[in-house]
């Protein structure tokens, strides 16, 4: 999400007569965008920010600023931090930040904060140069509140985009040679789900969904020129039959799902106000698996949440292994300001917040090492992207699984193809193959 709004506000900067720097070491103007789902990345995003504006001893007219959730949820305290910096402007007021720019530029007063609220669905949507893959935000914001997530409180409430709004920003980035598209949203299946009509587009032709998002996916994939669609993050209340029927049935629909899970436990999940239970999650991922077998699900786990007992611990050991994940994104708890888990006792020592996060992460190899190797003498569709940053002479790509493909090239062979590659090795990170006439 951050490197979409990263590259929208770039975009309309270059809309606004800027060019873009070929390094941050040329740059006149530097914006870091920042993220407060974790401390950790607050305190690099400062740590960063404290380094640039030192820059300025030399470099007295460079311009920094900060913008993102941090900057939204620190308000003017930022400056306390970094008192050097020229300007901060929240993730829900992006749209400003060309006109603060030129103010300070042209010698306006620095060390602002813009407050205003404009409305979370009033952010830049614009693409720099568009290459193979480019992302587009369908949903802003989040309603879920789950107790420890300091999300809502940055993005504001969720605001799903016109259809048609969606899918012409998609018609132009294909006509720009874009070939794959990532829908995204902190809750994406969520979309249209809670603003009506988000449907004014016309009905696709034969349309075969009746839920927002899985007629969102039919009427992307109706776009000449997009030859694959993926989206996230998702959530199990969004795992539906005609989601289900969707990743089966639209060929561009690539047959992965990011899938956050955070527990394994019923007591934990139930205090985080996930709105599932272990089982349900499992019965989402049955249900998706029913219709498309060979689907990758990766995830999101918490771990040291407040309370989280041995036995929790070893019941989300025990989920892992039951939904044999193609990816694990395992996360030590850090309170958030603001959030309900905040007010808990943080009481999972950071030693053991550690042991855990290690042994997951430890359980996840070795399961895709197992799910990695079971590729072994199967084809795999790839999307060629050129050739590999480790060996020029073999090219990579990814398959619809989301997995890195390394295969030898042919001649006329050309990035934005999609080709067959039987697979011969694989390694837990990569696989390996030959292209398949
Ligand atoms: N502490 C640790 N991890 C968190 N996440 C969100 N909030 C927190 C927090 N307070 C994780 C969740 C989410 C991912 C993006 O970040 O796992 O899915
Ligand atoms: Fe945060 Fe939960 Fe919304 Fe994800 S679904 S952004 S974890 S509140």
């Amino acid at each position: 999400m951050n490197v979409r709004d990263s590259e929208a506000v770039a975009a309309a900067l270059v809309g606004a007569g800027h060019t873009a720097a070929v390094d941050e070491a040329g740059a006149d103007l530097v914006i870091v965008n920042t993220c407060s789902v974790r401390a950790k990345a607050e305190e690099k995003a400062l740590g960063k920010l404290g380094l640039l504006c030192a820059s300025k001893r030399e470099r007295p007219r460079r311009i920094i600023g900060v913008m993102g959730c941090m900057a939204q949820r620190m308000g003017e305290k930022v400056f306390e931090k970094v008192p050097t910096l020229d300007f901060s402007v929240g993730c829900r007021a992006a749209r400003l930040i060309p006109g603060v720019v030129a103010d300070i530029a042209a010698g306006g007063c620095g060390r602002r904060w813009v407050a205003e609220d404009i409305g979370c669905h009033d952010v830049p949507h614009g693409h720099l140069n568009a290459g193979l893959s480019a992302f587009v935000t369908v949903l802003l914001g989040c309603n879920r509140r789950c107790s420890y997530c300091i999300v809502p409180d940055a993005r504001g409430p969720e605001y799903s985009r016109p259809a048609k709004e969606i899918v012409d920003e998609i018609a132009c980035l294909a006509s720009r040679g874009v070939r794959e598209i990532t829908l995204l949203g902190q809750s994406v299946l969520n979309y249209g789900r809670q603003r009506e009509p988000v449907w004014d587009a016309p009905a696709c032709a034969g349309a075969a969904f009746a839920e927002p998002f899985p007629r969102l996916l039919e009427a992307v994939a109706q776009v000449p020129g997009i030859r694959r669609i993926r989206f996230t993050s998702g959530h199990p209340a969004g795992c539906t039959e005609e989601l289900a029927r969707a990743f089966r049935d639209i060929p561009q629909v690539c047959p992965h799902l990011h899938l956050p899970v955070q527990s394994g436990s019923d007591r934990i999940l139930k205090a985080m106000r996930r709105g599932y239970t272990a089982e349900q999650y499992l019965e989402a991922v049955e249900r998706l698996r029913a219709h498309v077998p060979e689907i990758a699900l990766t995830t999101d786990i918490i771990v040291g949440y407040p309370g989280e007992t041995e036995e929790d611990f070893e019941a989300t050991r025990a989920l892992m292994r039951t939904a044999r994940f193609d990816n694990s994104f395992i996360f030590k708890f850090s309170p958030r300001p603001g959030t309900p888990a905040a007010q808990l006792p943080d009481d999972v020592s950071p030693e053991e917040k550690d042991r855990r996060n290690k042994a997951l992460l430890a359980e996840q190899d070795e399961i895709g090492v197992a799910n990695n190797a079971a590729w072994v003498g199967r084809t795999v569709e790839v999307l060629a992207e050129g050739p590999s940053l480790r060996n020029p002479s073999r090219w990579s790509g990814r398959c619809g699984q989301n997995k890195v493909v390394i295969f030898d090239p042919v001649p006329g062979l050309t990035r934005g193809d999609l080709v067959k590659v039987e697979i011969s090795r694989a390694n837990p990170q990569t696989l390996f193959g030959n292209l398949v006439a």
